[in-house]
């Protein structure tokens, strides 16, 4: 593993929309780290009220010099808030305080604070410049990469959005260290993602170093955030606006949004309904005849030595596997109703496709029933 100390860089190659991913311990803080982003006259900090008294500061001082005015809207925290009245606060802080085209918008936070940013970015004036400071390790491994962003609808999570890439992401390793474990884990779910869906040697790894990483090892981490972002910009760059192979990326999430929405957002973290819905996505790719079930059992192993649940809990007590499709047909792959899933035609290697409807009704009972 590299000194994490020394910041390593990423390239998403989208021609003409192509940005540095750089990742390193200390990099919020330092102005050399913004050189590549565009001048302005004026900045707009997001963040929200949990981290911005831990970082904000850092960020201001290091823009200061900059940009003649520096601006803060401090959101409040949570998937709640991901919503159309808190992205107004957004806009009404860009023209309340007269910005322009140039703007530059710094999303400072956990991927809530980077898809809502990202969304306003794309908006407003029809379109200005933003950086992804993403401070926890789901945001810096999945949701600051690749130019996805949204807010949820009281009907489905996600599904006001736009594709809007970023001019830099930067990855400031040592923003983990403050992150509550629950949300370690949850972003755990989504490195352990990458090596069932495109790269096995990275499950190897991810299996000699689980440890490491839920102890908050520096060079562990450094390792899993470059890795993770590698097979992220390897993907995205063929494969933007998800007409095809980007939906890999989706892995455990058709299960997964299921368990979010069942339940109520907020009640089991994104992270967490990805990782448990891993396993069912694995399970139902057992079914179908494409892995072994020691390649179900091995999955389900790491996903728990990341402190992640792996049975999947009860959304409904009478009509429990119903209220699971009725979910899953809501899923932005279904096609018609038609529920498209992510399955792992061999290890390392995930196809989308369909399933025969009793199948996936036997894998939630028994992914519900059984640990
Ligand atoms: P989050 O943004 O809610 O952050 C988790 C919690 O950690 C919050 O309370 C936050 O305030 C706090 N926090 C953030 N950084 C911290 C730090 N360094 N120290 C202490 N506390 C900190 O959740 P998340 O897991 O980062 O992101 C989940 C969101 O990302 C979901 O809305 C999901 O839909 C979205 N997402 C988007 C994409 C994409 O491609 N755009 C991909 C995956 C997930
Ligand atoms: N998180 C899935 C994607 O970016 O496509």
């Amino acid at each position: 593993m590299k000194d994490q100390t020394i910041p390593t860089t990423v390239q998403i190659a989208l021609d003409e929309r192509s940005y540095p991913i750089v990742i390193g311990a200390g990099l919020l803080g330092h102005a050399t780290t913004y050189a590549v982003v565009p001048p302005a006259a004026t900045a707009l900090i997001v963040t929200n009220t949990t981290v911005a008294p831990l970082y904000e500061a850092k960020l201001r001082q290091a823009l200061t010099g900059r940009y003649k005015q520096i601006h803060t809207v401090r959101l409040p925290d949570g998937e709640a808030y991901k919503d159309w009245a808190t992205l107004n606060q957004i806009f009404d802080a860009l023209l309340g305080q007269g910005a322009d085209r140039k703007t530059v918008l710094f999303a400072l936070g956990g991927g809530v604070v980077g898809d809502m940013t990202g969304f306003a970015a794309a908006s407003y004036m029809r379109g200005v410049p933003f950086v992804q400071i993403p401070t926890t390790l789901l945001a810096q491994v999945d949701s600051s990469v690749g130019g996805k962003t949204a807010i949820n609808h009281p009907l489905g999570k996600n599904m006001i959005g736009a594709f809007y890439q970023p001019r830099l992401v930067v990855c400031d390793l040592a923003t983990l260290q403050t992150l509550p474990p629950r949300e370690l884990s949850a972003g755990l779910a989504e490195v352990i993602k990458y090596g069932p869906i495109a790269d096995m040697a990275f499950l190897d790894w991810t299996e000699q170093h689980i440890d490491a990483l839920t102890a908050r090892d520096p060079a562990a981490l450094a390792h899993a955030v470059q890795r993770s972002c590698e097979i992220k910009a390897e993907v995205v760059g063929q494969d933007e606006r998800e007409s095809g192979i980007r939906a890999i990326l989706n892995f455990g999430h058709t299960f997964g949004h299921a368990i979010e929405a069942g339940l109520g957002f907020g009640v089991w973290l994104h992270g967490e309904a990805v990782g448990c819905g891993m396993v069912m996505a694995a399970h139902l790719s057992q079914r179908l005849g494409l892995v072994e079930m020691a390649f179900v059992e091995r999955l389900t192993a790491l996903i728990a030595r990341a402190g992640l649940a792996t049975k999947a809990p009860v959304i409904d007590k009478e009509h429990n596997v119903d209220h699971y499709l009725g979910h899953m047909r809501l899923d932005k792959k279904a096609e018609g109703g038609d529920i498209k899933f992510v399955v792992i035609q061999s290890p390392g290697q995930a196809a989308v496709q369909s399933a025969p409807d009793a199948m996936v009704r036997e894998v939630i009972a028994h992914c519900c029933a059984n640990p």
